[in-house]
């Protein structure tokens, strides 16, 4: 298992099957104090630095939420233009400043490698929250803790899985993180369906081959869906040259209630990283969907905050000292009580 206290977690590579358990299992004892049911305040006087240089809702909020959750004080830092990147300054020297004022630092950025290269120059641990088209460690995480969830309804685990990934496959992070991780499963049959120009890159293929795993690549929904797991993703305009050739591709697999019902099983359950993409030429996941209790989509977005407040506790190695902190709530929250 990896010794997480003082690690940067900047990609799922760096997991083994042990350490993913483990993250998992810290996340779901956290479910009271997120609820809110009970305070926990282990990382009271504690800093993040939430460093986002692009655009972001749940990652950035879910990251702050997590910490506060946890009792720390979170710092924003929101956009190029706000911070010094833009006088030319490296990402080294603006790491080993912002690590000074801080106990630890989530950060995204546009840049493929970005966050391991501002990594180098921290003094704290960094928490990858997206570097361009490379990786979103945290969201695979979430993910994978969501076809857990899940499938546990139906007494499934995540072996043996058959798991649906659709739509923009080649810039798509969350699918490159998640698909590595599910590599470290046994026997998952994992079906790519994609435009045939962007489709899933190489090397991830080859991890899911490596480890024995079923990959199906294909440019079509039909006979393609019959999975446990469907998981959509966004035409990802930003990854573009021009949002003419975006697009092109927009609208492909759109998935509704009428494509769900003739091409999937009764379960399968529906999964996005959000958001999606509802402007009428994309629509890649229809609002008639919304009242399917398969659509878990809300659902994972939820479970971030869990598996965000795990890797804070255990990057700054106070997930054993959870019960020690804990308390009672001080105020009537209709939502926790
Ligand atoms: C994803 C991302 O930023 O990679 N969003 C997220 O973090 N939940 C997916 C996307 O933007 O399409």
């Amino acid at each position: 298992m990896m010794k997480f206290q003082g690690s940067h977690i900047l990609s799922v590579s760096q997991f083994d099957r042990e350490s993913v358990a483990r993250i998992l299992d810290v996340a779901k004892r956290m479910i009271p104090y997120a609820s809110r049911q009970k305070r926990c305040n282990v990382l009271e006087g504690a800093i993040l630095n939430n460093l986002f240089f692009e655009p972001s809702t749940r990652t950035r909020v879910s990251f702050g939420t997590a910490f506060q959750l946890l009792g720390g004080f979170v710092h924003e830092t929101v956009g190029q233009e706000s911070s010094s990147l833009t006088k030319g300054e490296s990402l080294f020297d603006t790491a080993r400043v912002i690590s000074g004022y801080a106990d630890i630092v989530a950060m995204r950025h546009p840049a493929m490698h970005s966050v391991a290269e501002f990594a180098e120059g921290s003094t704290v641990p960094v928490i990858n929250g997206g570097d361009g088209a490379n990786e979103h460690p945290t969201q695979a995480l979430l993910d994978l803790f969501t076809i857990e969830a899940e499938m546990n309804r139906f007494n499934k685990n995540i072996d043996d899985l058959n798991i649906v990934l659709m739509g923009d496959l080649k810039h798509g992070r969350t699918v490159h993180s998640l698909s590595k991780l599910l590599s470290l499963y046994n026997n998952i049959h994992l079906t790519l369906v994609s435009p045939k120009e962007l489709q899933m890159p190489d090397h991830v293929v080859s991890a899911l081959d490596n480890a024995g795993h079923k990959v199906t690549i294909t440019d079509s929904m039909v006979g393609n869906l019959q999975s446990d797991v469907l998981y959509q993703t966004r035409i990802q305009e930003e990854r573009f040259a021009s949002k003419g050739e975006a697009d092109m591709y927009r609208g492909h697999f759109s998935l509704n209630k009428s494509v769900y019902e003739q091409h999937c099983k009764d379960n399968t359950v529906i999964m996005h990283p959000l958001p999606r993409d509802s402007r009428p030429e994309a629509n890649e996941l229809d609002v008639d969907l919304n009242d399917n209790n398969n659509l878990a989509i809300f659902r994972q977005a939820q479970n971030g905050v869990l598996v965000r407040m795990a890797l804070f506790a255990l990057a700054l190695g106070v997930e054993d000292k959870l019960s020690q902190y804990e308390r009672e709530v001080t105020w009537f929250s209709s939502k926790g009580n």
